[in-house]
């Protein structure tokens, strides 16, 4: 389990998180949505041990790992950019995080990932050959094969649509549950957060707005911006079809 207690971040004084109090159970997947600029970036990296929180503790299997360096935490991150590195190829790229780990996963596993996100075709282009979604699939398999003890995802889907999006959705959701990987992912979208997740921590202004199901958000909405911010996206949303081809397809 990974406790995150009164979770605090400041930058030149001005507050960006303030007391994030969250429990997120082994093999959970949980989204942090929220508004551009609430703050799911800067927790997610703080997470990760990239940046440095100002108060609070993270614990995970009730291991203390507040002052724990990122490199022995043992989570790992898909950058919101990919970050992958555009003069290697795709497969290069996937087993970059490798180089100093000999022994830590086998060849054999190494094609396992690949076979699951059906990357064997692509293994020998340059990243600037690759779609939006095969970079994905690189940058997810990339991360996957460290073996981290948590998956953090930040808008792994932001750059994809359609087809794609939905099939990035439901490969991250089986390797949550296949792999029992706990599985954070930064989103914007609410629609995107209610039908991947097991839980969503909806963030306004470095605050917990709520944290609860896909169900109770929507059925229990614990205050104002919960309701019309992520309610009001989708209702728009239906609305929009609704005017354009009525009932039968809103
Ligand atoms: N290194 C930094 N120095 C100063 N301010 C920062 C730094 N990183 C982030 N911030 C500020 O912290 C706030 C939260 O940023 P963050 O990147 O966490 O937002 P976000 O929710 O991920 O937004 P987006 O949806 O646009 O990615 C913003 O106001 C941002 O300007
Ligand atoms: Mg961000």
């Amino acid at each position: 389990m990974l406790k995150l207690q009164y979770i605090g971040k400041q930058y030149n004084q001005k507050v960006i998180l303030e007391n994030i109090n969250l429990e997120i159970n082994t093999g959970e997947i949980v989204s942090l949505l929220g508004p551009s600029g609430s703050g799911k970036t800067t927790l997610l990296n703080i997470i990760l041990g990239l940046t440095k929180m100002d108060q609070g503790k993270i614990i995970f299997n009730d291991t203390d790992l507040s002052n724990v360096p990122m490199k022995k935490r043992g989570f790992n991150i898909v950058f919101q950019d990919y970050a992958l590195f555009p003069h290697l190829n795709a497969y290069e790229n996937i087993v970059y995080g490798l180089r100093n780990k000999k022994g830590l996963v086998s060849e054999r596993e190494i094609q396992e990932y690949i076979e699951f996100l059906e990357l064997e075709p692509h293994l020998k282009k340059k990243i600037g050959e690759l779609s939006g979604g095969q970079k994905q699939r690189v940058a997810l398999a990339r991360t996957l094969v460290t073996k981290p003890k948590i998956l953090l995802l930040d808008e792994p889907l932001s750059a994809l649509d359609g087809v794609i999006k939905e099939s990035i959705k439901e490969r991250i959701k089986s390797i949550a549950k296949e792999f029992k990987l706990t599985t954070i992912i930064v989103t914007h979208d609410p629609e995107e957060a209610l039908t991947l997740s097991d839980k969503i921590l909806i963030i306004n202004n470095g605050s917990i707005s709520q944290f609860g199901t896909p169900y109770e958000i929507m059925n229990q909405p614990s205050n104002d911006f919960v309701k019309e911010f992520i309610l009001k996206q989708l209702q728009i949303k239906r609305q929009n079809i609704y005017n354009l081809f009525g009932e039968k397809y809103a």
